[in-house]
């Protein structure tokens, strides 16, 4: 499948439809490798990815079932089960996090490249045949997991992608219409009265 096609076509296949086979080691390094290949102002590298794979996914529920009773000592046995096997929903969940560095490039810019970072590996494992979510659910903000993942105090969790394969074919969803979100800017420009003044521009015409 050609880039733009893949561009074009790709869905997501949410977590609890994923089934094994998971990328391999190999395949996996190579979607990282590919979350890294992002653009990214000032070569700050602002992104770290933990991989959360086999038995690990299950310490790491643990860890959610913990936290949710911690949060609701009320919760019962059904939800913190399902805690357990939040992260084992896929073979395969990469942890994106981003790492901000402090100096003259914004956060916000650094923040955005590890957006994009996510969003690599989302194309990347649909080009190696596998299917991705790019999720943050509850357990993105949950200083508890966080410090599970062995995160420092300021990062911020960007994403879990998880991996894996499509148990069925995803349906197509609704997309925007182009005409709703885009538009071309216009010579004559909208500027008020007021900002002409300010920016000392003649009035339009
Ligand atoms: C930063 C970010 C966080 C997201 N977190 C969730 C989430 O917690 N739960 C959810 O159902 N979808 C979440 N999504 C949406 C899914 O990743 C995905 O976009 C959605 O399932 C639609 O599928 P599509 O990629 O085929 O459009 C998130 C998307 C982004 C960009």
């Amino acid at each position: 499948m050609s880039a733009l096609t893949l561009l074009l076509k790709r869905r997501s296949v949410v977590a609890r439809m994923m089934i094994e086979p998971g990328p391999s080691d190999d395949e996996l390094a190579t979607i990282l490798k590919a979350g890294m290949r992002v653009p990214d102002h000032g070569r700050l590298y602002p992104w770290r990815f933990v991989i959360i794979r086999g038995a690990a996914r299950q310490s790491l529920g643990e860890v959610l079932a913990a936290a949710t009773r911690a949060a609701d000592p009320e919760a019962d046995e059904r939800r913190l089960e399902m805690e357990r096997g939040r992260i084992a929903r896929a073979p395969v969940v990469v942890c994106v996090v981003s790492r901000v560095v402090a100096g003259k490039i914004a956060e916000w810019e650094q923040i955005l490249s590890s957006g994009a970072a996510c969003q690599n590996m989302l194309v990347a494992a649909h080009s190696c045949g596998y299917v991705a979510q790019w999720l943050t659910e509850w357990c993105a903000y949950d200083p508890d997991v966080k410090r599970a993942l062995g995160l420092e105090p300021d990062d911020r969790i960007a994403g879990f992608v998880y991996l894996g394969s499509a148990a069925m074919p995803p349906a197509e969803r609704e997309r925007p219409v182009y005409e709703n979100v885009v538009r071309a800017l216009p010579t004559a420009l909208h500027l008020s009265v007021e900002d002409r003044r300010r920016l000392e521009m003649p009035g339009p015409g």
